[in-house]
């Protein structure tokens, strides 16, 4: 009796480590139900195009409905002998249902049933993913929200730079997931276009209706090279680069969270249950989380270097290769839901199903923002701005200020602490009036420009925000 689809030819089974070596079905089962929908479609279009009976159809229908439900029970027997996936659902099938089971592979190879099951697939988790790029920028939103006043120091070099509100701040991650999802909207579109009928690699002769089936399955076209259809990878690839950059954005926000959790900035406390402990140091709260966050980046960004070399230099067509496209793939899908999800609530809070009520988020602390921003002479650049107005050229204001900074350094004050006498002495032309700009707030309010950081352009970028997420 054959124990493989192929071993009429073969004189000897394959040996234990090679099954062991090239088998996928330990990873890849994860895609039972884009395989089950993909052969049903084509097993209805088959039927359809009298290649099969209509009772075939019926009889796959049925044992398909039986394999699903063994499926989900937990009862259904994986086995390595059968490889992959599809190799162990195909021969359930034939013992369920006998030869109709046998019938359902014509006019198809694994090549464009692979990359049929794993587009397939990758469209539900863009879905799911595109939902959690939406929560995540409700959370930073939220937050935001309460602090389009609030007072943080904005850095270059990570030194005090200019006086920004912490909304502002936040408000620039919102920019970045709302790039993110754009770019998984474009991934999307080239993910969803049908592989199914290129068959092994030349197409088939048998007369296939394929936008048929892509239409059963929601794909938006077919593959409109056989050859390309069965070999490339790039969907996956492309992915994966949206992968890496949303990450990136991640693990940005996840350094700065962690950066002002340290007792030095103590501008934001994060809820206890995204914090541990330390099993010596009775004072410590760690932000795990955030690291983490920051952590997993890497092997995304890994993940993404895997899939392209794995691409390089493969002769046309399936190679395989590609079966090692899989467990990179599965990775960040896994990776990035779990991130965003995690990262949206510790930012957010949880949000209530019933109530949308938010509770347990990212917690500020305006007073050592704002101790912060004065600290560093946040407000120097609107000085020169004051004198700039005043009819001084900026190069002269910009080194007149600087010398008002060392003063105040080496007193120990704040350039809106320095007397008006004082403040004369570098210019004349300094004013009482000099004290409205010298303001934290002053600043902020001065930057009303599209993209700034005043509290009214902040509570405009909002709305904007809120109306474009509806
Ligand atoms: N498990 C294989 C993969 O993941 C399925 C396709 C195999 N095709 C073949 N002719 N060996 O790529």
């Amino acid at each position: 009796k054959k124990s493989q689809a192929w071993s009429a030819l073969f004189s000897e089974p394959m040996s234990e480590l090679v099954k062991r070596y090239t088998a996928s079905v330990d990873f890849d089962k994860r895609l039972w139900q884009a395989d089950i929908a993909g052969s049903l479609a084509h097993a209805e279009m088959l039927a359809a195009q009298k290649v099969i009976a209509d009772q075939d159809y019926a009889d796959i229908q049925r044992g398909m409905a039986q394999i699903r439900a063994d499926i989900e029970s937990g009862k259904f027997e994986w086995k390595l002998e059968l490889e992959d996936v599809h190799l162990n659902i195909e021969a359930r099938l034939t013992q369920l249902v006998g030869d109709a089971g046998k019938r359902l592979h014509t006019g198809r190879s694994r090549n464009d049933q692979v990359a049929t099951d794993v587009r397939l697939w990758l469209r539900g988790e863009i879905d799911e993913i595109a939902v959690l790029l939406v929560e995540m920028q409700n959370a930073l939103l939220s937050v935001a929200e309460r602090h389009t006043e609030t007072v943080m120091p904005g850095y270059t070099h990570l030194q005090v730079a200019q006086p920004i509100s912490f909304a502002h701040h936040l408000l620039a991650y919102v920019e970045m997931f709302a790039r993110d999802a754009e770019r998984l909207a474009d991934v999307r579109k080239r993910v969803n276009r049908l592989p199914l009928g290129a068959a092994a690699l030349a197409g088939t002769s048998y007369p296939l209706d394929r936008e048929r089936v892509a239409r059963t399955l929601g794909f938006d076209g077919v593959c409109q090279n056989s050859l390309d259809a069965v070999s490339d990878r790039d969907f996956a690839i492309e992915f994966s680069s949206f992968a890496s950059i949303v990450m990136i954005h991640v693990s940005r926000m996840a350094e700065e969270i962690v950066l002002w959790m340290n007792q030095n900035f103590g501008y934001v406390d994060l809820s206890d249950r995204y914090c541990s402990g330390s099993s010596i140091m009775p004072q410590k709260r760690n932000p795990d989380v955030a690291e983490l966050a920051r952590g997993k980046s890497g092997r995304v960004v890994g993940h993404l270097m895997a899939l392209i070399t794995l691409m390089k230099g493969q002769p046309l067509t399936y190679n395989k290769d590609n079966q090692e496209d899989k467990e990179p793939l599965f990775d960040t899908v896994d990776t990035v839901k779990d991130t965003l999800r995690i990262m949206a609530e510790m930012v957010g809070g949880e949000v209530d199903a019933a109530t949308g009520a938010r509770s347990g988020g990212l917690t500020a602390k305006p007073d050592a923002m704002e101790r912060a921003a004065k600290r560093g002479y946040a407000t120097a650049t609107d000085l020169a701005d004051y004198l700039v107005r005043k009819g001084v050229p900026f190069r002269d204001a910009h080194e007149v200020v600087a010398h008002a900074v060392k003063v105040g350094i080496d007193s120990g004050k704040d350039l809106s602490e320095l007397p008006l006498d004082v403040l004369q002495g570098f210019h004349a032309s300094i004013g009482q009036d000099v004290y409205d700009v010298l303001t934290l707030q002053g600043s902020l309010n001065a930057r009303q420009v599209i993209g700034g950081t005043a509290p009214v352009e902040a509570r405009r970028q909002i709305a904007r925000h809120r109306g474009r997420l509806e």
